[in-house]
């Protein structure tokens, strides 16, 4: 499961920029395996993965903090406080190149995906699995995922912030509208009681030690107060961009996905009449909506 850098830069070097790949009138990135099978068999691949009932899938939409939860997951399921050597790409359900590989994690394991909730593997869905799930305010998630894509070599797009946001709000990048993917998954929620465990991006950043404990007794860990403040800390933005492996390295040198780790960074981008524009739409989408999202 080592990742080894040298040989993905060269193998990246190598690909040529290919459309992005789409299923069911969703795009995604141009992961490998999508260049390899196409995005209908990727997504079959990962509805026919074999679970474990031990299994915890992380499920997010893109740039609302799948790192740090994978991290925080990871460190409550291992009884450890120190960061995982590895990267949870390696564990991302349609970013994993051979799906075999996941027989070789150990239980429980912990893997992630930001596909919708209706492709995630159908036995873990049948297992009633548990399922981590963090949300964050879709303006600071709109801004993190441009700069996101400005560097990701598996995401065709090098425009302006204004274009971008015209893209987000329309659903035209990979993974589709937020509103589509955080609804979806509220839906599922109330049709699956008890499976999924929603924690907000905002909460976790102002509260930290409560909402790991919160996402600690989802997943049955009795952890003791200092150890929830250790892993507070440890998974802090600070220590996390100082510390974790980031194998977004391997496009630029330095990493990207610990950029600013911030509540209300939109501000610094949205215009009055751009943020006035979002609000109209987030009211309408999110009307039936029973989450509470904070933007600052
Ligand atoms: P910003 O681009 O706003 O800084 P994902 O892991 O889903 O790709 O999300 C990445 C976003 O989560 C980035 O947001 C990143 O900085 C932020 N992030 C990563 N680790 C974090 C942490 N420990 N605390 C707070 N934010 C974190």
């Amino acid at each position: 499961m080592e990742l080894d850098l040298e040989e993905k830069k060269k193998m990246l070097a190598n690909l040529e920029q290919v459309p992005e790949p789409e299923f069911e009138g969703v795009s995604y990135p141009s992961f490998i395996p999508f260049r390899k099978k196409g995005a209908k068999n990727v997504i079959e691949d990962i509805m026919n993965v074999k679970s474990r009932d031990s299994d915890i899938i992380l499920c997010t939409y893109a740039k609302s903090g799948t790192h740090w939860t994978y991290e925080i997951v990871y460190m409550l399921l291992r009884n450890t406080t120190e960061l995982d050597k590895k990267s949870k790409i390696q564990v991302m359900l349609e970013a994993v190149d051979d799906l075999s590989v996941l027989n070789s994690v150990p239980s429980p394991r912990i893997m992630d995906t930001h596909c919708l909730f209706k492709y995630i593997p159908k036995q873990h869905r049948e297992n009633k699995g548990k399922i981590v799930h963090m949300i964050r305010n879709p303006k600071d998630v709109c801004v993190s995922y441009y700069y996101h894509c400005l560097k990701d070599i598996f995401v065709n797009f090098d425009g302006t912030w204004d274009e971008f946001l015209e893209l987000f709000m329309s659903g035209k990048l990979p993974y589709g509208t937020w509103y589509n993917y955080e609804l979806e998954i509220e839906r599922a929620a109330r049709d699956f009681p008890g499976m999924i465990f929603t924690c907000c991006y905002e909460d976790m950043k102002q509260e930290p030690v409560r909402e790991i404990k919160k996402l600690a007794d989802f997943l049955g860990i009795a952890c003791s107060d200092d150890t929830l403040e250790k892993i507070a800390k440890k998974t802090s933005f600070e220590n996390m961009q100082k510390n974790k492996f980031d194998f977004t390295q391997i496009v630029d040198g330095k990493g990207f996905i610990f950029r600013k780790g911030e509540i209300g960074d939109w501000k610094n981008h949205f215009t009055v009449a751009q943020n006035e524009k979002f609000d109209a739409q987030f009211k309408e989408e999110m009307k039936d909506s029973k989450y509470k999202i904070t933007f600052e």
